[in-house]
């Protein structure tokens, strides 16, 4: 074994030394596409890399191990991911990034989606004014004009290496392609028909018999997406041919995106929220991303009981920060939004008297039902992955990135190879009706023209009491995000867990309405009877986030925890 490595474990696969030295950032040496396994954690010294396939975080290493910092990481992991990860890995989707530069600078670029310049807000009611979610959710119509690879390119000026370097990993092993795990195979195998119904051509994402672990998936199409990218940059996308086949495949499904609102796509540089927890400080995304706001309101909410003394998964702590979760989830419905369209109030929102009245009807013996708990007064997929790091100067990137559902629309642009995003399901299509998370919104949520919609991606960076780096932290999940990026932090910060405890322990997950607490199977059964019994209801579900999660130990090294829900795995030296 490298030296290295000080520990790792891997889930349900005994790794060999011989696969550690070849697999893991071997100095120079290539990603091996054809043998790869999950690494669950493990404890590096210098960088360290966690998101939801090997390949992606050995090549994010890589790039490290070739003299890159943490934003080249950043670049190659979700460009690789974009190619071995199709139902949420992209670069027709969007997302958020925060990172803390070891200069103490935070930066937050939003390259979340945004309306095409057609739509509005009724796009999705039918003549009787009923929402048609089927159009939000699946096919051309319910693509937002995408921002990822205008991420990419907001993040370059930050990294080392140059681009053409960072987007070969991805190239190659789209061209020469990879062996896929049972889970992608299943996840391929489950959305053949929605492929078939929602593209205008088969894809490589379609075969005759259905896939199977060890099958090999090659992406000829996207390799030479990716080549535009690498030759033309930004403009290898959203201009020339890449724009020109998105919009032919627009026009043959009802799709609205033009060749205009790609060109025009921009990215935002956000003020990163920043708060103090304790003698922590934890720095979040702001809005168009409820994320940050949530995780702030729901840990101001608890940061002055004496939690950690209620113990990990006590009825009592849990029935807390139920109640933390649906008061947070109440306001994102009622005030959350594009603040470049509606006017978020969120000096408000995160002001520690605004947040303390939000308790006051708190009653720790029983449940407050959703129906008495609304939105404050105030006057002024879940398909989604998430990528962790920190370089050896401590540079620290958080990524989540989306294609809201798992595949997107289910729509691959003919001829270029990659699936478009059904974000626009995050709009509130119509006050009142539930988006696919089952969230509600109203008029700050809307759709309008060039908004961007509401999201729940928590990518979130905490600080020590000397301001350096102590987590990087982040999940998919839909609305699952803020309470399961919540639940890890209070894991760590209250219950001093490791990292992979506390992304592995069983979650819950309540978000207002519908009034009902979330569990995954392993929650356990005396607490939701003894949490029964104060009022609350339960459903079971099968796993509540795939969170990324590096702990920065007292003697500097990483510790990196890979969620053990998915394919997710950690790489580093
Ligand atoms: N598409 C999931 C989110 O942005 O919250």
């Amino acid at each position: 074994m490298k030296k290295q490595f000080i520990s790792f474990i891997a889930l349900g696969i005994l790794i060999s030394p011989a696969v550690l030295s070849q697999s893991i950032v071997g100095a120079g040496k290539a990603v091996d596409p054809y043998h790869y396994t999950s690494i669950k954690t493990a404890t590096f010294s210098k960088v360290a890399v966690a998101s939801a396939h090997p390949l992606a975080s050995l090549a994010g290493a890589a790039m490290m191990k070739q003299g890159g910092n943490a934003f080249d990481a950043a670049i190659t992991t979700q460009l690789v991911l974009a190619v071995v990860y199709p139902g949420a890995g992209n670069i027709g989707g969007g997302g958020f990034l925060v990172a803390r530069k070891k200069d103490g600078e935070n930066i937050s670029i939003d390259f979340r989606e945004t309306a095409p310049a057609h739509a509005g807000r009724d796009m999705y009611l039918d003549k009787n004014g009923n929402a048609q979610t089927d159009l939000s959710q699946n096919g051309r119509l319910a693509v937002g004009v995408p921002g990822s690879v205008a991420g990419l390119f907001a993040t370059l000026p930050y990294a080392k290496l140059p681009f053409k370097q960072l987007i070969q990993p991805a190239i190659d092993i789209a061209e020469k392609g990879f062996v896929i795990t049972a889970r992608e195979a299943a996840g391929l195998n489950a959305t053949r028909e929605a492929f078939l119904k929602n593209s205008s051509a088969p894809s490589a994402f379609v075969k005759v018999t259905p896939w199977k672990a060890g099958d090999t998936l090659i992406q000829k199409d996207l390799a030479e997406t990716l080549k535009r990218i690498r030759d033309k940059g930004q403009s290898g996308f959203y201009e020339g041919k890449t724009a020109e086949l998105i919009v032919e495949e627009m026009k043959k499904g009802h799709g609205i995106i033009t060749m205009e609102d790609l060109k025009n796509y921009k990215v935002k540089f956000r003020k990163a929220l920043v708060f103090p927890y304790k003698k922590y400080s934890i720095i979040g995304m702001p809005p168009p991303s409820s994320g940050g706001i949530i995780v702030w309101q729901m840990m101001k909410m608890i940061e002055h009981k004496p939690i950690a003394s209620y113990g990990f998964q006590s009825a009592k702590s849990v029935q807390l920060m139920v109640e933390t979760e649906r008061r947070a989830f109440a306001d994102r419905a009622e005030h959350m939004g594009d603040p470049d369209f509606w006017k978020v109030p969120l000096q408000t929102l995160t002001s520690d008297s605004y947040i303390q009245s939000r308790m006051a009807d708190y009653d720790s013996t029983k449940a407050t039902p959703s129906k008495y708990v609304q939105a404050g007064k105030i006057k002024e997929s879940e398909e989604t992955t998430h990528i962790s790091i920190i370089d050896s100067d401590g540079n620290m990137v958080t990524i989540t990135t989306t294609l809201n559902g798992g595949y997107g629309s289910r729509t691959v642009v003919a001829g270029a190879g990659f699936l478009l995003n059904n974000e626009m399901d995050d709009f509130s299509i119509k006050p009142g009706v539930p988006n696919m998370y089952g969230a509600i919104g109203g008029e700050a949520n809307a759709i309008q023209p060039g908004k961007r919609m509401l999201s729940s991606m928590t990518p979130t960076l905490v600080l020590d009491k000397n301001k350096q780096p102590l987590m990087v932290c982040g999940t998919p999940g839909g609305t699952t995000i803020p309470t399961s990026v919540y639940q890890t932090l209070v894991n760590v910060l209250e219950f001093n867990m490791s990292a992979t405890d506390a992304v592995n322990k069983p979650k819950f997950h309540h978000q207002w309405l519908p009034d009902v607490v979330y569990v995954e199977p392993g929650f356990p059964k005396n607490i939701r009877d003894q949490l029964q019994q104060m009022g609350y209801s339960f459903i079971e579900r099968p796993a509540i986030g795939r969170t990324e999660v590096i702990k920065i130990l007292k003697d500097g090294k990483r510790e990196t925890a890979a969620d053990s829900r998915g394919d997710d795995s950690v790489a580093g030296f």
